[in-house]
């Protein structure tokens, strides 16, 4: 990569380490011009730990001032729509937080704006951007472990009434949605990304014993398009924590067990009995890059250099989205959901619990 590009990071609470990381890591290409916060008090103290240039607590100002070529969101998920449309609207480019919208509604205006403007958003998720996830993807593709056949997706992890003491958590208007929507959507999108399309939903939800809006624990079959059947599973009520996924394909097992990252190291393969020496050998992961914001951010300016989308957007970006839309019709109306099926008429298209936002949100 020959250019240099200026980033901006909106939002500096918790998870603004994990952005600051991925700029570090890439100092060749891109610099940190600029942070913004509506709390001024947080972007001051943040931009003079981290030598950033300029603080602003307004976004359309930061935008006025320093036209960024990438911005980095990471504020609470019903503020991304709308920053993420100012953004490209602006000229800049977006890397987005997960969740990236509320509603199917919200992502359709994203594209939209996309085409629009010709620049691109990528959602964060970090998980798809390890080595071991891009070898399974590569495998896959290859058909080197022949039919994917059963899936296991669970996203085990806890969360006390201290997490959801933050205003925006716990609210279907705020955090758009449950576990399933903010934090098991990591491997779930993982999942989906890796195995063939899916094709119907069945799921469940629950709020057994924190005190929110949303769902603290949500089981789901998935069907998926050559067959293939998944299960997922998202909690915050698990003492023990863990992320696992599993994929049983014709030829051998894979896995992995970690809670918020990966090396190759968490990683297993187990090949079916009397398997021949090509399968056995197809576990040769021909580097150990961890699944950190960086590994993605290095893609996303890649694609920039090169004029193309870049990774996690477009249909790539919505299928997760449909997904949890579907999820929560499935687990409201105790009935399947086919993909495909939820359309503007459908109520479920503009909110993931069915019923419109009422609030005006910061
Ligand atoms: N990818 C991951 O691994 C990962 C991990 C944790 C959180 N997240 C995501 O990161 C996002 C932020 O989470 P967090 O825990 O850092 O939240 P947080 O509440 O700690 O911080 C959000 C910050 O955004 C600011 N803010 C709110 N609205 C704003 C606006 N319109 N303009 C500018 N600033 C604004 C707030 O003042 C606050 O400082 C969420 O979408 C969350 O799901 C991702």
């Amino acid at each position: 990569m020959t250019e240099m590009y200026r980033t901006a990071i909106v939002g500096t609470g918790q998870s603004v380490a994990n952005h600051l990381s991925a700029v570090r890591a890439l100092p060749e290409d891109v610099e940190l011009v600029a942070a913004v916060d509506t709390d001024e008090t947080r972007v001051k103290a943040v931009c003079a730990e981290h030598n950033i240039p300029h603080w602003y607590t307004s976004v359309s100002a930061m935008l006025a001032a320093e036209h960024p070529d990438i911005v980095q969101i990471v504020t609470p998920p019903a503020t991304h729509t709308t920053l993420a449309i100012e953004c490209l609207e602006a000229g800049a480019w977006v890397y987005c937080e997960k969740p990236l919208c509320a509603s199917l509604a919200e992502f359709d205006r994203i594209a939209e704006a996309e085409q629009r403007t010709g620049r691109y958003v990528s959602t964060v998720f970090q998980w798809r951007f390890g080595s071991a996830a891009q070898h399974v993807k590569h495998l896959i593709n290859t058909q080197a472990l022949g039919r994917p056949l059963l899936g296991i997706c669970h996203t085990l992890w806890y969360r006390n009434e201290d997490y959801y003491r933050v205003p925006w958590r716990g609210k279907w208007a705020t955090e758009t949605g449950g576990v399933s929507a903010t934090l098991g959507i990591h491997l779930a999108d993982l999942f989906l990304w890796l195995l063939p399309e899916w094709r119907e939903v069945q799921a469940t939800a629950a709020t057994l014993d924190r005190n929110i809006e949303v769902e603290d624990v949500a089981l789901a079959t998935v069907q998926f398009e050559n067959g293939a059947l998944g299960s997922i599973v998202n909690s915050v009520l698990s003492p023990r924590q863990e992320s696992y996924l599993r994929l049983d394909f014709q030829q051998a097992t894979i896995e992995v067990k970690a809670l918020y990252r990966y090396t190759n190291d968490n990683w297993r393969f187990t090949p079916r009995d009397s398997a021949d020496s090509a399968i056995a050998d197809c576990w040769q992961i021909p580097n150990d890059i961890s699944s950190t914001h960086h590994a993605q951010l290095a893609e996303i300016l890649a694609a920039m250099a090169a004029g193309s989308r870049p990774p996690v957007s477009g249909l790539e970006a919505r299928r997760i989205v449909e997904f949890l839309a579907s999820l929560y019709k499935s687990a409201f109306t105790h009935q399947p959901v086919l993909r495909g099926s939820i359309t503007p008429d459908d109520p479920f298209y503009h909110a993931m619990n069915g019923i419109p936002r009422t609030v005006n949100l910061p």
